[in-house]
């Protein structure tokens, strides 16, 4: 008896899809219209690298000056890997996704002690590489090094759900790797990392989620969708789960010109990263009691609720965090504060790294000072 050894068929581009001429006008359009992008302006790897990561969940006008700012403190993938933790994540304040951060600095890291401080140009070496997944690697890859590989994101998945009249779902891992089978086989000689900015770029400028600018589309007699009139149905795309809402009483706790600020945990969301004191409940108009039980028993610390302050949502991808933000004044302690918290004048937050959220409770503050 013989053994056949089961393989799953790649898909192939359908044959009324015209790949030369689509590659030829689309790279035409990008070489004309692309943005200057300060990312744009060399192929350093670790600067494609460092953009990348960057650009994973936030809009290109935000990251613009983190990665200037970012290049400016950390050049080279040395400087990264020898700086200070707390540094690189104030470098990141802002941006989100403080993971990202963490894993880039690790990454650095292992790049300069196992490669010398060159990034690597294999899908193998490169993808072992903390935080860099298949699209990232695909991108730097690409656009550093001109191989060849696809870099798949939920822009090129719309753009190409279109082209090719693609009714899978783009939620599905399962549709990402046939995306990628399906754009190796467009991919042009010699032009990988141009062709695939340029799928960015017709996703960011014409190819909209909604509204896609077809009349100004320069593959518009490429796109199959178009021709069925469809376009705005696609990309189909399963729902997510809507975040978990989760709230909070927060403590602005004042001592003389001073406030406590709490490390988080090392691992998991935000992690590191300062905030003022949380305490998660669903009674949030029960401040005046929950809150000086709760900082007693962490902290040992004696204080009352003076009054509410600000409310704010932050949502995450899987949670919303809704905050009621407190003014407490301190009336004593006892013992020693763990080493993840402390007392900081109103002058010295700024050389913390706080969240989005909490960086709001900041600047409410510097602008209250000299009321409260
Ligand atoms: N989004 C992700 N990568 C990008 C890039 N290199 N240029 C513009 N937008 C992007």
């Amino acid at each position: 008896m013989t053994t056949r050894k089961r393989t799953d068929a790649v898909p192939k581009v359908p044959d009324e899809f015209h790949v030369f001429g689509f590659a030829r006008d689309l790279l035409a359009w990008y070489d004309e219209q692309k943005r200057d992008l300060p990312w744009r302006i060399n192929r350093d790897p670790y600067r494609v690298w460092v953009s990348e990561i960057m650009l994973q969940q936030t809009r290109v006008e935000t990251v613009k000056p983190y990665f200037e700012n970012f290049m400016r403190k950390f050049p080279t993938v040395e400087a990264l890997a020898d700086a200070p933790e707390e540094e690189v994540l104030k470098a990141w304040e802002g941006l989100g996704y403080y993971s990202r951060a963490r894993n880039l600095q690790a990454a650095a890291r292992e790049v300069k002690e196992t490669y010398g401080g060159v990034v690597p140009d294999t899908p193998e070496e490169i993808s072992k590489l903390k935080g860099i997944g298949p699209y990232t690697a695909g991108a730097i890859l690409s656009i550093a090094y001109e191989k060849p590989e696809p870099a798949v994101d939920g822009n090129v998945m719309r753009v190409f759900s279109r082209l090719l009249l693609m009714h899978d779902d783009i939620a599905k891992p399962a549709t990402r790797i046939k995306m990628e089978q399906l754009i190796r086989q467009v991919i042009p000689q010699g032009r990988a990392g141009d062709f695939n900015q340029a799928l960015m770029e017709l996703g960011a400028l014409v190819c909209l989620p909604r509204n896609p600018q077809c009349l100004t589309c320069p593959v518009f007699d490429y796109c199959l969708a178009r021709r069925e009139g469809v376009q705005e149905e696609l990309p189909v795309k399963g729902k997510a789960k809507p975040p978990r809402p989760v709230s909070y009483l927060v403590a602005v706790i004042k001592r003389e010109d001073a406030y406590l600020i709490t490390k988080r945990p090392e691992q998991g969301l935000l992690a590191g990263m300062w905030e003022f004191p949380m305490v998660e409940t669903e009674q949030v108009e029960w401040a005046e009691d929950i809150l000086p039980d709760a900082l007693q028993q962490r902290y040992g610390l004696d204080v009352s609720v003076e009054q509410p302050l600000l409310q704010i949502r932050h949502t995450f991808s899987h949670l919303q965090w809704h905050l009621h933000v407190h003014l407490c004044a301190y009336r004593g302690g006892s013992g020693q504060l763990p080493a993840t918290a402390r007392f900081v004048s109103g002058n010295q937050l700024a050389d913390y790294a706080f969240s989005v959220a909490h960086g709001k409770i900041i600047q409410y503050l510097s602008q209250a000072a000299f009321t409260l």
